[in-house]
């Protein structure tokens, strides 16, 4: 798709892959690494070709955090103006089609944040998952604190954060964060599966329906269901609502065309 240092970024049919690529620090994401995801989701969020991107690293790690060597002599002045952790290094978090995470090996610090920026996470049956930034003298702060939060709520999240303790598959499955688990070998092609199982679906319609799960996070029940209800709405503008609910009538196959 296009030459990069730290990631592979390859096109299958409508679903964009994302590897990351720097197996000697177990994936560790560095500055540049994260400039170059910020760059390639860009690109896939412009092209109307591609539908759903799926991220992951390799059979060790999918990322074991931040790059801790970059970080270690930082003062606050540093990090605060130069705001790490914002919007570039959430990038993912703001994507607007929808995303895998497939998780093989350790998803640490920075790493299990970036998971979690994902719509759906798969996880080999070796994942770990764990915030351990205390264990290292800081905190998460790529949002972790948030989002595991609220996907595993506050008491499992505390037990994490504050002991800096890894998750393996079942317990993150058993916690609600991980949707699936399946056999290390199997986990690309299952997570490029279910990626094109999505984006053989209105792409338009796949948009509006996780920007809508999403509100759940943000707002109040009340506005999270009014902004429900927009969306739901906003479904009636386009073509591929007609020929989905024509579709089923007729008793055939829709086609969508993403219009
Ligand atoms: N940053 C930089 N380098 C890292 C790294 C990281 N986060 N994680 C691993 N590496 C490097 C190691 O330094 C080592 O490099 P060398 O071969 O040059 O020594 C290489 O990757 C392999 O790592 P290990 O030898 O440690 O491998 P292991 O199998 O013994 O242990 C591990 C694996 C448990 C994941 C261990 O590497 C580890 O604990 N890593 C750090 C995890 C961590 O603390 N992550 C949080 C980072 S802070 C953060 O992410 C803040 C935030 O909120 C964004």
């Amino acid at each position: 798709m296009h030459n990069f240092e730290h990631i592979i970024a390859e096109r299958k049919g409508a679903v964009a892959l994302i590897t990351f690529n720097r197996p000697k620090v177990l994936n560790a994401l560095c500055n540049a690494m994260i400039a170059e995801l910020e760059t390639v989701l860009a690109l896939i969020e412009a092209d109307p070709s591609l539908s759903v991107v799926v991220v992951t690293g390799n059979g060790k790690a999918f990322a074991a955090g931040a790059d801790i060597k970059e970080m270690a002599d930082k003062r606050f002045t540093e990090v605060f103006s130069t705001d790490i952790g914002g919007s570039r290094w959430q990038r993912l978090g703001s994507f607007r089609k929808p995303s895998i995470a497939a998780v093989a090996g350790y998803a640490l610090g920075g790493g299990c944040e970036l998971a979690l920026m994902c719509d759906i996470i798969l996880a080999a049956d070796n994942a770990k998952f764990g915030q351990p930034e205390i264990t290292i003298g800081t905190i998460p702060g790529w949002g972790g604190t948030q989002r595991l939060t609220r996907a595993i709520g506050k008491y499992k999240a505390m037990d994490l954060i504050l002991t800096g303790r890894h998750l393996d598959a079942e317990e993150a499955e058993r916690s609600g964060m991980v949707s699936r688990i399946v056999p290390l070998a199997d986990l690309v092609p299952e997570a490029l599966k279910l990626a094109e199982k999505i984006a053989s679906l209105s792409s338009p319609i796949a948009m509006l329906a996780r920007e809508a799960v999403d509100s759940a996070f943000e707002t109040t029940l009340s506005e999270g269901l009014k902004a429900e209800r927009r969306l739901f709405h906003a479904s009636f503008a386009t073509q591929d609502q007609k020929e989905g609910m024509v579709a089923f009538l007729e008793k055939r196959p829709p086609v969508f065309k993403n219009q």
